[in-house]
């Protein structure tokens, strides 16, 4: 046994050693070739020196000493793009009409807004709805077009042509971006167009983001911008997709949704995804309530997939809690649901507010780390998944009774002379906590103070500090949002 592996190994050593020897003569002939190959190249680039014409590109990259200019890109020279600039398209279908509209009227501003809604078929008309709405049109026949996935629906089709319906009708003058949203999209207008406004509009832009479960991105595509979620094309770009959209989607029947055909075509066009996290596609189940409370540190754009999840205030409908949002939004939209985490002076409680939407206290100190890291109160797309299949590091809600946090909700918002005064209260209840360290459940309510921050993403991005400010009320804590100070860090 031991003498036939022997044997075995003499022989391939053999093979190995000549199997080497080829190789440093084939490698000999290739240095000389190569070298051939540069002398060669040297007459060739020396006769364009001398008629200094159009010099090739392979050549110029073999001879530095050719000069060839570089292109300078023109700054952008344009004056800030504004709500008039946007045209949506709003995919909706006839048999959800009744209710999806109401999402819709929260955001839609019938007298600065441009846009359409695209229906399957006509709906009924009601008088309550006169002007809150925006215009609403039947989308053109699709029969022609083969739609070949067994689990999606064929209006993917219909819903995917919206952008370039939207061209064909004419009227764009002025126009710079196409926004794409469902029925059940909520857009937070003055952050959406604070994100359009950092991007040249004349040049090609597709704007979005992915979804929050990692199987979803992984069977649709990274480089997907997710339909519910909202994206916006630019105008010349939508020009492109016009022209060659029709025949892209009949390369793709075996797709599934609109958005995904939309992705086809700008990987034709060569197009990129430009990730926006403010964009929300919520593909997630339960309750928002730990991604809304650590949101990334950039401008809430949108929500989606309202129907699917919780109310995000507890205790009222869907559409009271999201018009209960509207009224921080209106006061700083650039600084809702914003992060801020500080600590109480003892440093026995580690506080975090999200601007307009919650505050929570937990007993001990945790790090910001732990902390802007939201908390898994949703459940995945993908209801057998566990939290490994979010594409963005969660935290489990606690890891001790102790810890769970008091949370407090928005219970309303005003602006005082120079700031704004939003209040929360107290929701739901703690288990018992045996930790000798005092308990938060003496507060019942939080009153925050911020300053509305206008140029808030006109600067690099940084969260908000917060300070804790002593009072006398009782059973109040008063906390201090804005800008850090110099030297102001979160630390104890
Ligand atoms: C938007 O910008 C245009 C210039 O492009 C300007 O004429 C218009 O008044 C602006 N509209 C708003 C609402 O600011
Ligand atoms: C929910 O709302 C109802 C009526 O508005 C109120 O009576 C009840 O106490 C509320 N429940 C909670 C848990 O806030
Ligand atoms: C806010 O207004 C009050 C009086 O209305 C003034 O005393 C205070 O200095 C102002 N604060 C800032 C930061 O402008």
């Amino acid at each position: 046994m031991f003498t036939m592996m022997k044997n075995n190994f003499k022989d391939s050593e053999h093979l190995y050693l000549s199997w080497t020897f080829s190789k440093l003569i084939a490698f000999f002939f290739l240095l000389v070739s190569v070298c051939y190959l540069f002398y060669s190249l040297r007459f060739v680039t020396h006769s364009y020196d001398c008629e200094q014409q159009n010099p090739l590109p392979l050549v110029s990259h073999l001879a530095p000493s050719i000069d060839y200019a570089i292109e300078e890109i023109p700054k952008p020279s344009f004056d800030e793009t504004n709500i008039s600039h946007i045209v949506f398209g709003i995919g909706a279908s006839a048999k959800l009409w009744k209710q999806r509209k109401e999402y819709i009227k929260l955001w839609w501003r019938p007298n600065q807004m441009r846009g359409i809604v695209w229906l399957d078929r006509k709906v009924e008309a009601d008088s309550k709805d006169k002007n809150l709405l925006p215009p609403l049109k039947i989308s053109e026949d699709t029969a022609r077009f083969s739609y070949k996935n067994p689990k999606g629906h064929k209006s993917a089709i219909r819903i995917s042509r919206i952008v370039s319906e939207t061209i064909r009708l004419g009227n764009t003058e002025g126009v710079r971006w196409f926004v794409m949203g469902d029925d059940d999209t909520v857009f937070v207008t003055e952050n959406l167009v604070k994100v359009l406004r950092k991007y040249d509009h004349n040049q090609f832009y597709y704007i979005g983001s992915s979804s929050e479960s990692h199987l979803q991105n992984i069977y649709f595509s990274y480089n997907m911008a997710y339909g519910g979620g909202g994206f916006a094309i630019s105008y010349p770009l939508a020009v492109a997709l016009e022209k060659m959209q029709d025949r892209c989607i009949q390369r793709y029947p075996g797709l599934y949704g609109s958005d995904d055909r939309i992705q086809a075509c700008m990987a034709e066009l060569g197009v990129p995804l430009t990730k926006e996290r403010g964009f929300h596609q919520f593909d997630v189940y339960g309750n928002l309530f730990g991604l809304l409370a650590a949101h990334p540190v950039t401008p809430l754009v949108s929500l989606h997939h309202l129907d699917v999840v919780e109310p995000i205030f507890p205790n009222v409908t869907r559409v009271q809690a999201l018009k209960r949002l509207q009224v921080p939004m209106k006061l700083d939209p650039y600084g809702l649901i914003q992060q801020s985490i500080c600590y109480d002076k003892r440093g026995t409680w580690t506080i975090s507010v999200s601007w307009g939407y919650a505050v929570q206290i937990f007993r001990g100190t945790f790090s910001p780390r732990e902390i802007e890291m939201p908390a898994r109160t949703f459940l995945n797309w993908y209801k057998r998944a566990d939290y490994t299949a979010y594409p963005f590091n969660t935290r489990p809600v606690s890891r001790h009774v102790c810890q769970k946090p008091f949370v407090y909700y928005l219970s309303g918002a005003v602006a005082l002379s120079n700031v704004t005064k939003s209040e929360y209260v107290r929701s739901g209840s703690n288990p018992e906590c045996r930790w000798q360290m005092q308990d938060p459940s003496q507060i019942q309510r939080v009153e925050v103070y911020k300053k509305p921050d206008p140029h808030l993403w006109d600067k690099s991005p940084r969260r908000n500090c917060c300070r804790v400010v002593p009072t006398k009320k009782k059973g109040t804590m008063v906390i201090d949002v804005g800008e850090c100070k110099e030297d102001e860090v979160v630390e104890l």
